[in-house]
C-alpha cells in the first residue's frame, strides 16, 4: 500500500476506510437497512470496484462516503473515514472541505450533471474556484489543462463549447473534469459509463486508469457490469442486499470466485462463445431490502446453501488477502478449480 502524502490529511493511513457501515431508511415500522455491514478500503494509485445487481446498495454506500445521503436515509452505525475526516460525524464546514478537495464524485445520472446554459470550460473553472483559492485566470488555465487531460485535442478553443455541442462520451469527460477540478485524492464514480456505447466506454475507462497513475488518485468505481470491473479494477468488492459478500484482488475474484453469488454473476455474463442455452440467469427472485434475513442474503437462491447458511452469516479471511461471507467457500473452491467457471 502506498504511503499517503500529507495533502490528503491522512498521513500513513488509508485514504478511505469503510467499516461495518449500516444505513437506515425511515423510522419505526416500515424502517429498513439498505446497507448492512458494508466494508471498503481504497488508497491512492488503485481502482476499487464495487459490483452487484441493481438495488444492492452500491449508490447509497458511495453517497455515504461523500457525506451526501439522500433525505430519509441516515447513518446507523459503523465507520466512514476519508482522508482522516470522520464523515458521519463531520461538521458542515468539514463536509464542504471533504467534497471537492478530498473527494470528487460522479453521480449515476449523467445528463443532470452539466448546466446546459453554461460553457463547459466555465463549469470546470467554477468547480476549481469553489474548492481551491484560485484567481479567474488560474482557474481557466486549470480548466484548459483538465480538458487536455480528458482527451480534448484543442482545449483552449473547446473550453467555449456548450454541453449540447458535445457527444455523450465528451460530456462524460467534462463531468469527470468537474469532479477532478478541486484536485481530490479520491474519485467516486457511480456507473460512469452506463449511458455510453461500448467503444466510448472503453476509452473513458482507459482515461480513468491513466488519471490514477498521472494524478496519483484513488478511485472507487461502482458498476453492475463485470466487464467494466474486469478492465480497470485492482480490487473488487461484491455486494448483495446491502452486504459485502466477497472482496479481493480483481483477477482472483473474477477467475476464482469464493462466493456463489459472484459465480452466479459471472455465469450470467455473455461472452463471444456463449450460446443462449448456456447463459444462466440467477435463479429465484432478487432480495427485497425490507425483508432482512438473519443468515446469508443469497442463501434462498444458492445451489450450495445448507440450513446453517439461513441462520448465520460471517465474513472470513481466506487466501491471497481475500475475504468471503460464504461458510461453504471450500466446497465452492473445489468445484471452481475442478471444472472451470
Ligand atoms: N433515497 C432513498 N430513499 C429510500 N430508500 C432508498 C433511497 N435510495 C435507495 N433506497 C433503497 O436502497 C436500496 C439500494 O439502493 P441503491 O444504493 O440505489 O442500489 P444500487 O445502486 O446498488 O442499485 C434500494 O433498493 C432502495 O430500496
Ligand atoms: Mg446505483
Amino acid at each position: 500500500m502506498s504511503v499517503l502524502t500529507s495533502e490528503s490529511g491522512a498521513e500513513g493511513r488509508d485514504l478511505l476506510v469503510v467499516r461495518d457501515l449500516r444505513l437506515g431508511v425511515g423510522e419505526g415500522e416500515g424502517s429498513f437497512e439498505p446497507v448492512v455491514g458494508a466494508a471498503l478500503r481504497a488508497d491512492r494509485g488503485e481502482v476499487v470496484g464495487v459490483v452487484g445487481e441493481s438495488g444492492s446498495g452500491k449508490s447509497l454506500m458511495l453517497r455515504a462516503i461523500a457525506g451526501l445521503l439522500p433525505p430519509g436515509v441516515d447513518y446507523r452505525g459503523g465507520e466512514v473515514t476519508v482522508g482522516g475526516i470522520d464523515v458521519p460525524h463531520a461538521k458542515p464546514a468539514d463536509l464542504h472541505r471533504l467534497r471537492g478537495e478530498t473527494v470528487g464524485m460522479i453521480f449515476q445520472e449523467p445528463m443532470t450533471a452539466l448546466n446546459p446554459t453554461m460553457r463547459i470550460g466555465t463549469q470546470i473553472a467554477e468547480a476549481a474556484r469553489a474548492h481551491r483559492d484560485l484567481g479567474r485566470g488560474e482557474a481557466k488555465a486549470r480548466a484548459i489543462d483538465l480538458l487536455g487531460r480528458m482527451g480534448f485535442t484543442e482545449p483552449a478553443r473547446q473550453y467555449r463549447l456548450y454541453p449540447h455541442e458535445l457527444s455523450g462520451g465528451m460530456r462524460q469527460r467534462v463531468v469527470i473534469a468537474i469532479a477532478l477540478a478541486g484536485e481530490p485524492a479520491l474519485l467516486l464514480c457511480d456507473e460512469p459509463t452506463t449511458a455510453l456505447d461500448a467503444t466510448v466506454t472503453m476509452r473513458v475507462l482507459d482515461l480513468i486508469v491513466g488519471l490514477v497513475s498521472d494524478l496519483d488518485i484513488g478511485v472507487v468505481l461502482v458498476t453492475h457490469d463485470l466487464g467494466v470491473a474486469a478492465r480497470i479494477c485492482d480490487r473488487i468488492v461484491v455486494m448483495y442486499a446491502g452486504r459485502m459478500l466477497e472482496e479481493g484482488p480483481a483477477d482472483k475474484v473474477l477467475r476464482r470466485p469464493r462466493h456463489p453469488y459472484t459465480l452466479a454473476l459471472l455465469r450470467a455474463v455473455p461472452t463471444r462463445e456463449t450460446t443462449i442455452e448456456e447463459l444462466r440467469a440467477i435463479p429465484g427472485t432478487p432480495p427485497v431490502p425490507q425483508e432482512q434475513l438473519p443468515g446469508c442474503p443469497f442463501a434462498p437462491r444458492c445451489e450450495f446453501a445448507e440450513d446453517a447458511c439461513l441462520r448465520e452469516v460471517r465474513t472470513v479471511a481466506i487466501e491471497d488477502g481475500r475475504t468471503t461471507a460464504c461458510r461453504r467457500h471450500e466446497v465452492l473452491a473445489k468445484m471452481v478449480e475442478g471444472a472451470g467457471v
